[in-house]
């Protein structure tokens, strides 16, 4: 390990480390721009020149020098200070005096370093050059003047979102960035320039001229916008979620998030139920009434029904708190028909092997050749795409349900395509278990692992499932909806209940959107959004994360899990909980892993025994669906979002 001094201290360093990053190990700053620890190194913006002693003649960038062993190091010579004047300088030759307009203001590194290393003065008289700002969508606003050409935009483009659009064009004075083919930027991790720029030439779109960053209050949350488990931060303003940026979190997302997590936060202010409806009879409209007489009538109704005829069914965005509390009013009613998987997914849930990410995502560059089977990643999991990629994991994406079949009769054993890996993956979606044999292939994909020494890996799509799955939100046999006489929807927007089951069932909806189910619902209670309670998520690798409540739900909605408690005195059999501390308790005697958060409880290695091939009397479809037709509208959030909307028009139509 090489030994060094930097401005007097001595530090030991791994092989490899920069000059830049052993100084920052010591708590010395040295000004930069184009260095980006996530991204390789250009050494182009010259910000970070130190002085070497017995080194070269001239200051040296400290982003791309290497520790060597007896380097002596001054990062504040006079001569080091004379060089950063000077860059300083010569980056603000052409930069406009925005400041006071900027949306970067406040947390900009040109800014706070033109303050901390700049000259008070310009020596400069002539005109400033002109970029022409650049079309990038709907997400991304340009304002090319201000670009200072660090190249960290193409370079995280290229090595962490995999476009090839931004690039640099010309030279010297007239270098800049630019698209090279005039389209939008249509990755879904596109967002994540805005955080790279180091200046306001790349700002989100959305926010632009909104507020200034310190008028925001921040709160740490989780996403839900998958099931990924994105660490964020959520700015907030009054009541108003202002934007949502990642935060980092090395095991999962890094530091980056998708453009749904960070975009679709419009969604909340639109379309939103403030209030408990009730519709008093068959075809009337809902009408607005208090809390107690939306309990009165929904606890007459469930006093009146027979309790397997009642069900319950959780969406994708329910936390886990509530589901407990639905899961225990049901048990208490004497109900078992639960369902969580409303995307119509089926597979054996009796061992958690079986439904688990079990490769956890922050192991994943061990793996040599990943495996797809009916799932598109980039869509359904893009930052576990990006990182399976990064990794230079092979991916295959080839099996149809002939192969997994022809594998299973043993004639396809030495040519599959997992036959050379070392150390394979396999990753199915829901896109698997949504047709006939569903059962059967989920079987299958075990035996491959098996077979192949994989780890078998289920990619789900919903914030909720894992920790519904954890706490069993799932009946013995198939709940058949056609024959219940009452349903209790807690968020479930994935299908339309009325189309299924005709005008028969009283249904009550729980939830914060007013989509479709809402409104054909017979009793609506307004719940939260993550960004409006203190809730746990579990994600796809069975890792419970803490959401908090950054902002107020809007009118009278309410915290899920307590709708639910305060329904249980209107129904007599009150939930043995009144604060959000006693439910966790309740979880932890249950399931005590689901409280440990940010922990994983890996689940042992099974396989399940073959079905029937033809156990279901589904239509056989003989290729696997994809799940998630649109990225950008997913869930009730999402499609209520203008910006997805927008996001909608320019890549999803255009690309046809
Ligand atoms: Fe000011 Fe930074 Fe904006 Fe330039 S990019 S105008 S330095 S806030
Ligand atoms: Fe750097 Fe921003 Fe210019 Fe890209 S747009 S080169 S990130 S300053
Ligand atoms: Fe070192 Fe730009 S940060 S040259």
């Amino acid at each position: 390990m090489p030994k060094l001094s930097i401005d007097g201290q001595i530090i030991d360093v791994e092989p490899g480390t920069s000059v830049l990053e052993a100084a920052k190990m010591l708590g010395i700053e040295i000004p930069h721009f184009c260095y980006h620890e996530r991204l390789s190194v250009p050494a182009n913006c010259r910000m970070c020149l130190v002085d070497l002693e017995n080194g070269p003649p001239k200051p040296v960038p400290a982003c791309a020098t290497i520790c060597a062993e007896g380097m002596v190091v001054h990062t504040n010579s006079e001569r080091v200070r004379k060089a950063r004047h000077g860059v300083m300088e010569l980056i603000l030759i052409n930069h406009p005096l925005d400041c006071p307009v900027c949306d970067q203001g406040g947390e900009c590194d040109l800014q706070d370093q033109a303050y901390g290393y700049g000259l008070d003065r310009s020596r400069f008289h002539e005109p400033k050059r002109i970029v022409k700002d650049k079309a990038l969508g709907p997400l991304i606003k340009t304002i090319m003047t201000r670009c200072i050409n660090c190249t960290r935009c193409i370079r995280f483009a290229e090595e962490i979102a995999g476009i090839h659009d931004l690039g640099q064009l010309h030279r010297g004075e007239n270098a800049e960035i630019g698209t090279y083919i005039e389209k939008a930027v249509g990755s879904e991790l596109s967002g994540n320039l805005i955080d790279i720029c180091p200046v306001g030439a790349l700002t989100a779109k959305p926010y632009a001229y909104r507020t200034r960053s310190w008028e925001l209050v921040s709160t740490d949350s989780i996403d839900v916008h998958d099931a990924f488990g994105s660490n964020i931060r959520i700015d907030s303003r009054a009541d108003e979620v202002i934007r949502i940026l990642p935060r980092v979190h090395e095991a999962l997302n890094e530091a980056w998030i998708s453009d749904k997590t960070r975009f679709a936060h419009d969604g909340l202010l639109k379309n939103r139920l403030d209030r408990p409806w009730i519709r008093k009879k068959k075809g009337a409209k809902l009408e607005e009434v208090s809390w107690e007489e939306a309990f009165a009538l929904i606890a007459k109704r469930m006093k009146m029904k027979d309790s397997s005829k009642m069900a319950a069914l959780a969406g994708d965005l329910c936390d886990l708190e509530s589901m407990v509390a639905l899961k225990d009013l049901m048990m208490s009613l004497g109900s078992k028909n639960l369902e969580c998987r409303v995307d119509g997914a089926r597979f054996d849930t009796s061992k958690r092997y079986g439904y688990l990410f079990n490769s956890m995502i922050n192991r994943i560059e061990e793996y040599d050749v990943a495996l797809l089977i009916g799932t598109d990643l980039k869509t359904e999991a893009p930052l576990l795409w990006s990182r399976l990629r990064r990794a230079g994991v092979k991916i295959l994406k080839a099996v149809s349900p002939d192969e997994l079949e022809a594998f299973e009769k043993g004639e396809y054993k030495h040519t599959f395509p997992l036959k050379e890996a070392k150390k394979p993956l396999i990753i199915a979606g829901m896109g698997t278990f949504r047709g006939s044999k569903r059962q059967y292939y989920h079987a299958l994909c075990c035996d491959l692992a098996k077979a192949y020494k994989a780890d078998f890996n289920m990619l789900h799509n919903a914030a909720s499932r894992v920790g519904a799955l954890e706490i069993g939100f799932v009946p013995k046999d198939e709940v058949s909806l056609e024959e219940m006489d009452l349903i209790y929807l807690l968020n479930m927007d994935e299908f339309n209940v009325r189309a299924i089951t005709g005008k028969s069932p009283f249904i009550i909806y729980q939830g914060h959107h007013g989509d479709e189910n809402a409104q054909q619902a017979d009793v609506v209670l307004p719940g939260c959004a993550y960004t409006e309670k203190d809730a746990v998520y579990v994600n796809m690798e069975g890792r419970p994360q803490q959401a908090r409540k950054a902002v107020k739900p809007p009118g009278h909605a309410k915290e899920d899990w307590k709708i639910l408690r305060a329904l249980s005195d209107h129904l007599e059999i009150p939930l043995p909980y009144n604060s959000l501390l006693e439910i966790r308790e309740r979880i932890a005697g249950e399931w005590p892993h689901l409280t440990e958060f940010d922990s994983i409880k890996k689940a042992r290695f099974t396989t399940f025994g073959i079905k029937d091939a033809d156990e279901e009397k589904m239509p056989e479809k003989r290729d696997f669906t994809i799940h998630i037709p649109n990225f950008y509208q997913s869930n009730s959030i999402s499609r209520a979002s203008e910006t997805m909307a927008k996001c909608v028009d320019a890549f999803v139509k255009e690309e046809g």
